[in-house]
């Protein structure tokens, strides 16, 4: 398998909604939501790719790591590489409906379970996209973590217990989705979250719940100290609003924010295993990758997906013996350009 096949066979089968570019940097796209898109400008979704861009590696080659360690612990769970799926659904509407809601999620679960990472489902307005996740943790019995909207506390309640039932790791809330217009459209509701909410949360569910799409310090702490588990630094893949900071830009001050009270997970523009191991360097324990996992599905179906998954943590390896780092306790520094 070869990842310049992956991407053109997307291409062709996701009807013009993703390029398949050679670098998926948002630019191509821009505006396109719904789509693969960031919105508005597309801003968020570049800047995700630039602010990574930004940071740099120091290469080092006389030291003795000749096998470094790329497995790490996340929700009590041992997995094979710090890289996740991030939870994607509108199959129809962003990607064009080659596939369904339930075959993307069955193919990305079982690749994970495969690989040994962890599978992230979402929830969308159409009422079958939650379950659909659920199932495919069911049926795979993968390390599986379902987002829901931030619909009202009892909602997000009832969905946290559907979870805990499938047999979930952990449970999470795609914050940042607070104002999604084609939520509240049809008629479902969805709103920010104050404190005293998410401690409602915390206390009525049994799994560690993950705030996905926190972007400043301010709200790591709040979400630390209602008792929040681990959060996502994420801007949806820049698709809820835009012209936000790059998520690589905002990393450093949170995981300093926060130090060690809650795990700090990120996303946005994370590519290659080079990206991986920056995003490590500024805190994060683990990071998500979205739409080259969506396309590697259009490309191969759940072999393409374990390919670049593979091909990311082969990435990682290298990347850490060419920077001295024998296992992700002890990330190598990185450096801004000017
Ligand atoms: C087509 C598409 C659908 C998405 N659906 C969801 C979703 O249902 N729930 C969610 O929390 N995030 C969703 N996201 C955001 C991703 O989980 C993730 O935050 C983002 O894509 C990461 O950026 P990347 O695609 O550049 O890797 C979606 C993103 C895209 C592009």
């Amino acid at each position: 398998m070869d990842w310049n096949e992956i991407r053109e066979k997307a291409r062709e089968n996701m009807k013009g909604y993703c390029r398949g570019c050679k670098r998926c940097d948002g630019i191509a796209c821009a505006g396109e939501v719904p789509g693969m898109g960031g919105t508005g400008t597309g801003n968020g979704f570049i800047e995700n790719v630039k602010a990574l861009d930004r940071w740099k590696v120091k290469l080092k080659t006389l030291h003795d790591v000749l096998k470094p360690d790329i497995t790490t612990s996340l929700f009590g769970f041992q997995v094979k590489m710090p890289v996740l799926a991030a939870p994607m659904t509108g199959l129809k509407g962003n990607a064009g409906g080659y596939l369904s809601e339930r075959e993307y999620d069955m193919m990305v679960a079982e690749a994970c379970k495969n690989v040994g990472t962890i599978f992230m489902s979402g929830d969308a307005n159409d009422k079958d996209m939650y379950p659909a996740g659920i199932d495919a943790i069911k049926s795979t019995g993968v390390l599986g973590i379902p987002f829901s909207k931030p619909r009202t506390v009892e909602e997000i309640i009832e969905k946290a217990k559907i979870a805990k039932e499938a047999g979930a790791v952990a449970f999470g809330v795609d914050v940042d989705g607070a104002g999604l217009i084609m939520m509240i459209k049809s008629g479902q509701f969805v709103g920010p979250k104050s404190r005293k909410e998410i401690e409602m949360i915390v206390e009525n569910i049994e799994l560690p719940l993950i705030l996905k799409g926190i972007m400043t310090a301010e709200e790591a702490m709040i979400a630390a100290e209602a008792g929040v588990k681990a959060i996502v630094v994420s801007n949806h893949g820049g698709r809820v609003l835009d012209h936000t900071m790059g998520t690589a830009d905002v990393l450093p001050d949170i995981t300093k924010a926060v130090g060690d009270k809650i795990d700090v997970l990120v996303d946005g523009g994370v590519r290659t295993g080079i990206d991986v191991l920056k995003m490590l360097s500024l805190g994060a324990k683990a990071v998500l990758i979205g739409r080259p996992i969506m396309i590697a599905a259009h490309g191969g179906g759940r072999e393409a997906i374990e390919f670049y998954l593979n091909k990311v943590a082969d990435e990682l390896y290298q990347a850490m013996i060419l920077t001295g780092c024998k296992d992700l306790k002890n990330v190598p520094e990185v450096y801004k350009a000017s």
